[in-house]
């Protein structure tokens, strides 16, 4: 069996995150490896459930700490259901934002409780943390212009965070920057501006020590 491998994707809106956990799981397969590809939240049947009560608009939304428990309650299904079992097998898993997501939006960008924050994490995690986390960084009034871009193109009601302030986003930026100063073993920044290209680029530069390549 090929050695597990757990990494995260965080980020603001629109950072180009998911293009390019495709693009990684193409080019880790062709590798040879398996790979899971999934995210937060929304990565298990009922996280689907969960997800749409906490992105759509709604004209009753989510106070913020059943927000916050929301976000623990998809995040416990889903390490037991999919992350765990997927390490289990082998397979590198590769999530589309996890526990830091959180404290960042949340804790920085809600203002919630960081030690409650973190007391959730560890419950819903079960201890288990990611080998590495990539967090790409774009301007967010550019990361929210493409989200709302993206939703208005596929017809998506997913815009609750995209439509709140921009002082929101920066606190959330800051909320990510502050994990990476507190975290610098596990953390890689990749710059998310450019072509899809080019960012694909630093984002193999940001990993491929963990599959032997030299970096
Ligand atoms: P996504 O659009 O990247 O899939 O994420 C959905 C939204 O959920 C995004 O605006 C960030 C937010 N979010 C939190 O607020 N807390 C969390 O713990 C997670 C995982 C996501």
């Amino acid at each position: 069996m090929k050695t597990p491998i757990f990494i995260t994707f965080e980020g603001g809106e629109g950072t180009g995150k998911t293009t390019q956990l495709g693009l990684l799981q193409k080019r880790l397969e062709k590798l040879g490896r398996e790979v899971t590809l999934t995210r937060e939240p929304g990565g298990t049947p009922l996280g689907v459930e969960i997800r749409r009560h906490l992105v759509a608009n709604s004209n009753d939304p989510p106070v913020p700490t059943a927000e916050l428990f929301l976000y623990a309650a998809d995040r416990a299904q889903h390490v037991e259901g999919v992350i765990k079992p997927a390490l289990a097998a082998g397979h590198v898993v590769l999530c589309d934002r996890y526990a830091d997501a959180t404290v960042a939006y949340q804790g920085f960008g809600r203002g919630l409780d960081r030690s409650l924050i973190n007391e959730l994490n560890k419950i819903a995690t079960g201890g288990l943390w990611p080998k590495r986390t990539l967090l790409i960084e774009l301007d967010h009034s550019e990361g929210v212009r493409r989200s709302l871009a993206r939703e208005a193109a596929l017809d998506e009601a997913e815009s609750r965070f995209e439509e709140e302030e921009a002082a929101f986003h920066k606190r959330v930026a800051e909320g990510y920057r502050a994990l990476m100063k507190e975290n610098r073993d596990r953390f890689r920044l990749i710059d998310g501006d450019g072509t899809v290209e080019e960012v694909e680029v630093r984002v193999w530069e940001a990993l491929k020590d963990l599959f032997g390549e030299a970096s």
